[in-house]
């Protein structure tokens, strides 16, 4: 079958720690119900510092543990990224206005949209995941932090949502 791929890309700032996370994560999920045939998916971050490099150690460690590989290498996220794929995802408020300011065409601004509002739980409970306030839709930078576990939980439950949200969009059944 020659069915066009879904192009997804995970957008943070330096493409090392939390958009690689998404993208192995959103790999790992798009593997188990059978659909790889029918996406293409890739991370880009707004900032180029970090580019040409692998995932950070410490985020790749997190998702060994819980059995996924990260591979990818960062590269700056374009504006023509903005028509290549179809579905951009931003880790965070900031990434997601640095992604905004790149067009200013409606049709590319309806692609993006941020991780953690296709997860449930941050959206209708308030404050639950961590103590960073209500309606929390930012994915923390783990950065400076050793939260490179609890990011990323909080990968796979957005990922899990931005799945079930482009299956049903798509009417594709694993
Ligand atoms: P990321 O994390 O945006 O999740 O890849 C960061 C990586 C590097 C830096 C900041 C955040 N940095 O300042 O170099």
């Amino acid at each position: 079958m020659s069915e066009t791929k879904l192009r997804v890309c995970f957008v943070c700032l330096g493409n090392i720690c939390r958009s690689p996370t998404a993208e192995g994560v959103m790999k790992q999920l798009v593997q188990e119900a059978g659909l790889s045939h029918r996406f293409s998916i890739e991370s880009a971050g707004t900032a180029a510092a970090h580019a040409g490099e692998a995932a950070d150690p410490r985020s790749r460690a997190a998702a060994q543990r819980r059995g996924v590989l990260l591979t990818s290498r960062a590269r700056r996220f374009l504006a023509s990224d903005l028509d290549d794929f179809d579905y951009v995802v931003a880790m965070d408020r900031s990434n997601f206005s640095n992604i905004l300011r790149l067009s200013s065409q409606k049709h590319h601004h309806e692609k993006v949209a941020l991780l953690r509002s296709f997860d449930p739980r941050s959206v209708d409970a308030p404050g639950s995941l961590d103590s960073a306030g209500p309606l929390e839709l930012d994915v923390p930078d783990p950065y400076y932090e050793d939260n490179f576990d609890a990011v990323f939980d909080i990968c796979l439950a957005g990922c899990r949502g931005l799945l079930a949200h482009i299956t049903k969009q798509h009417g594709l059944w694993p």
